[in-house]
């Protein structure tokens, strides 16, 4: 079959060349050879937050943006959220197949063998003020693993990294339990060994003095639920950050800190948390014509809405918002969804939003349910980060594994001045 290829013709010098065309991309590098004289450095790709750049090839996860489909190695998200668990699902992510009974049995037998922390990291929490936000806390915590298990960079052995890969998904809600537990003063909860992964995680968070925390089995389902939806979403901005710093050999400790840094950011992971300081300040569901106004104006934004790639509902929040009622059922009814509902209705009737293809993302339901369970705004991105981890280390293993792949380290276009001769500081003027 005939090579597919990019016929080019550079009016500069009106030499032609021919691209080759592949898995529907030409390669960046192939522009090097088009140039105005022998000493040219050749042309460049110029594409300013990779709006259209593959940095990857992934066999991970796919989405198509136009269709609103999302699938994790083939299985689309919404028969993974109706049939597995969040743990299967992590296998399946990691190890490209769902995992039969045994492999499960001991896949979560390995989970719950590492769910503690090291005493000295409890100190290094002490350490941080009552009120600290959860999300820099955690950050700090993970990038302070990376002292606590030193082999951890030695990743390119594939058992070094299967075994930190298990430590931090095993020690992400152990470190979110204490740091939830620090804010208000209560002492740490140490794992109960007999809990699922969900159900331990909420027994670390909310046990007081009863002897054995018996967890609600529809809330720790809804949890089980939203972390299967945020397990992994191809190369969004905080995994093309655990790429990145991965690319330089870095541990899997501070590339996981790094990329949870990035996730914090309100326009990524952090939109959680500003979806309810926005529902919040709408403040009822007669306000919300006069917000959809002020976002029209550009004065703000509608947080929740909106994504670089899916130009249609996003499939993960079709399915947080029929979880929401299973949660309501039992904790109370959270009015803050009829404000979201309304927010909704008007905005997809809207030009400004249809135009621009504005739906629902991910965030704008997710944090009217952790509110209801009982969570602070300020600990939803914790919440989207504890199973984004799992995505994370499934992007970086394949990073470490691909023979394409090398430190990451893009160009630019230079736009200051040519060489300049040397002013001493006697002759500088202000
Ligand atoms: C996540 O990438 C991922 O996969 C991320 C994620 C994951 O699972 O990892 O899905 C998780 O981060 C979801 C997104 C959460 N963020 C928010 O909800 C914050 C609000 N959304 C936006 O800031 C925005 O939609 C982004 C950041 C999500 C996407 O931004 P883009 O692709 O850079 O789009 P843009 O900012 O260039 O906007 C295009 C137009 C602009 O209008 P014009 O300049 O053309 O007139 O749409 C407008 C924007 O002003 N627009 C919005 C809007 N989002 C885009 N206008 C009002 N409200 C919004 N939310």
């Amino acid at each position: 079959m005939t090579q597919d290829r990019l016929l080019v013709t550079d009016t500069r010098t009106g030499r032609q060349y021919e691209l080759p065309i592949t898995d529907g991309t030409i390669h960046a590098t192939d522009l090097r050879q088009i140039k105005v004289s022998d000493d040219d450095f050749g042309l460049m790709s110029y594409d300013p937050a990779y709006l259209n750049t593959a940095s990857c090839r992934s066999s991970i996860t796919f989405i198509d943006g136009g269709k609103g489909i999302l699938r994790y190695r083939g299985y689309p998200i919404e028969v993974l959220a109706e049939h597995c668990s969040f743990l299967e699902v992590a296998w399946l992510l990691l190890n490209g197949e769902l995992p039969a009974q045994e492999e499960l049995d001991s896949w979560v037998a390995l989970v719950k063998k590492h769910v503690l922390i090291h005493e000295t990291t409890k100190k290094f929490l002490e350490g941080f003020r009552y009120d600290a936000h959860p999300m820099g806390m955690l950050i700090s915590t993970v990038a302070a693993l990376s002292t606590v298990y030193p082999d951890a960079k030695n990743v390119h052995d594939p058992q070094v990294r299967r075994k930190h890969i298990v430590r931090l998904i095993a020690k992400m809600p152990t470190i979110t339990a204490y740091c939830y537990r620090h804010r208000f003063g209560l002492p740490y909860v140490y794992p109960d060994p007999e809990l699922g992964y969900t159900e331990n995680f909420m027994n670390m968070l909310w046990r007081l003095l009863e002897p054995k925390y018996i967890a609600n089995p529809v809330l720790a389902r809804a949890l089980d639920i939203l972390f299967i939806l945020h397990a992994d979403h191809e190369q969004n901005c905080s995994t093309s950050t655990m790429r990145t710093v991965g690319s330089s050999l870095a541990d899997p400790y501070v590339s996981v800190a790094a990329a949870a840094a990035a996730l914090s950011g309100p326009l990524h992971g952090g939109a959680n948390e500003q979806v309810l300081h926005m529902l919040d300040e709408i403040g009822s569901k007669d306000k919300v014509p006069a917000y959809i106004e002020r976002v029209k104006r550009g004065e703000v934004r509608l947080m929740g809405f909106g994504h670089r790639v899916y130009k249609n509902y996003d499939p993960r929040a079709k399915i947080i918002k029929r979880t929401a009622d299973e949660v309501f059922a039992v904790t109370g009814y959270n009015s803050k969804i009829e404000i979201a509902r309304e927010l909704e209705r008007i905005a997809l009737e809207d030009e400004y939003f249809v135009k621009r293809k504005l739906y629902p993302n991910v965030d704008f339901y997710s944090g009217i349910i952790y509110e209801a369970m009982g969570f602070e705004p300020r600990l939803f991105t914790v919440l989207f980060a504890i199973p984004r981890v799992v995505g994370w280390l499934a992007q970086w293993d394949e990073l470490l594994r691909d023979p394409e792949q090398k430190i990451a380290r893009p160009r630019q276009i230079y736009t200051g001045h040519a060489e300049r001769r040397f002013v001493p500081i006697q002759d500088r003027k202000k």
